[in-house]
């Protein structure tokens, strides 16, 4: 929590009374220049330009409070920061001019004086901020650790969790698909709203995002504009393949059957855009021989028995899936054989794309090429949700 305020809150206010105190600057040098050029006899005097200062400071905090001008201004790039800086004077310009030609007689403000100071608070408003920026990045002492949100699925999430923390990474907050009711889990606040780990984000708790056995294109897109904004890596923690339980509702009757339940997002860490299956297959049949660059799948069997042989391009296992209650969840990047041991066993597949014969590598020589390249940089996320 300290260092909650440390780096988020203390920063923003530091921000925000920093662009307040550029705004008097610019005012009494503008107001200098005017004195300068037309001497104290003219009637617009100090106390209506101060009159003036009030309204136009006023109009400063509601600009930042709605539009949340200055709240990205710590990571963004130079250019961001332009366009930061021209919207935040170019709002609080347009208001204050409504105001005035509404409210205010032409002679209790100078067009000029208004002009000019808003002139060198923007001139002040890149200069001073990047200077600002770059001594808070000098002094303030970052954690040795790097700070990290986490976004999994429930199932997941003490596996997630000790995978980031063997990697020396300090687990700040905790996203998960299916919301768990808890608010903490192992002492790690659990965010509910995509909304507050985004503002975590824009605040600098976090410097990386890590993805733990869930497809990619789960996460919401003002998600991923946030980390571009604050220039935040997206990270995936590598997850080949899982066994789990899919919930099985049986009878006391024997013959009343048992019925089985999967629920997207809550048991499938993907959107379903695709349902496919396997029947009338002969025993001792093979299929499959082939990896998915982007498809994530779950795969069940409710009746038979049938092999997977999987592959991840360094070691291969095989999972048998013999019962309707157990699936097995596959990401991208996994080379599979399929092997029916019983004719007749059926093989379900819920998967995350559309059939695309480009996502599929059908070469065995291929896909071990694609393999080494994707574990090599399984940490970086193509943030692209199209893909
Ligand atoms: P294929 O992927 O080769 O099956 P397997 O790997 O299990 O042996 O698919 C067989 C054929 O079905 C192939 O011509 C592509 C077509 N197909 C679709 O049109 N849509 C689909 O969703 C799938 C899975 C396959």
């Amino acid at each position: 929590m300290k260092d909650e305020i440390y780096y988020g809150r203390i920063k923003y206010l530091s921000f925000v009374l920093l662009d307040f105190l550029l705004l008097l600057t610019s005012n009494y040098l503008a107001f200098q220049v005017y004195i300068f050029q037309y001497k104290p006899e003219n009637e617009y005097t100090l106390n209506k330009h101060i009159f003036v200062v009030i309204i136009m400071a006023v109009i400063d905090f509601f600009i930042t409070a709605v539009f949340n001008t200055l709240e990205r201004v710590l990571r963004r790039r130079k250019k961001k920061e332009l366009y930061e800086g021209i919207k935040h004077v170019g709002y609080s310009y347009i208001t204050l001019a409504v105001i005035l030609f509404l409210f205010r007689k032409s002679t209790d403000y100078s067009r000029l004086t208004i002009t000019l100071a808003y002139l060198i608070y923007f001139v002040l408003f890149i200069g001073v901020h990047i200077i600002w920026k770059y001594i808070l990045k000098k002094f303030i002492q970052k954690p040795a650790r790097k700070t990290v949100l986490l976004m999994t699925m429930d199932g997941f999430l003490n596996e997630g969790i000790q995978r980031l923390q063997e990697q020396d990474f300090d687990v700040r907050y905790i996203y998960l698909l299916k919301n768990s009711k808890a608010d903490i889990v192992e002492g790690i606040p659990v965010i509910k709203k995509w909304e507050r780990a985004a503002s975590a984000i824009c605040w600098d708790l976090i410097d990386r995002v890590y993805i733990y056995g869930l497809d990619h294109k789960m996460v919401p897109q003002y998600m991923i504009n946030a980390c571009r904004e604050m220039g935040l890596k997206f990270n995936l923690v590598d997850f080949t393949y899982r066994i789990i339980n899919i919930k099985t509702i049986g009878h006391d009757d024997p013959g009343f059957g048992i019925l089985s339940t999967l629920e997207e997002k809550r048991d499938i860490p993907f959107s379903i855009r695709r349902v496919y299956w396997i029947t009338e297959t002969e025993a001792e049949f093979h299929r499959g021989y082939h990896a998915h660059k982007l498809n994530c799948q779950l795969l069940f069997c409710p009746y038979g028995v049938i092999d997977l042989i999987l592959d991840d391009g360094t070691t291969r296992n095989t999972v048998t899936l013999d019962r309707p209650d157990k699936g097995l969840l596959l990401m991208p990047g996994i080379w599979r054989e399929m092997v029916w041991k019983k004719s007749g066993s059926v093989l379900c597949v819920l998967a995350s794309g559309y059939y695309d014969p480009k996502e599929y590598i059908r070469n065995y020589d291929e896909f071990l090429e694609y393999s080494r390249k994707y574990r090599a940089g399984s940490d970086k996320v193509n943030l692209n949700k199209s893909s």
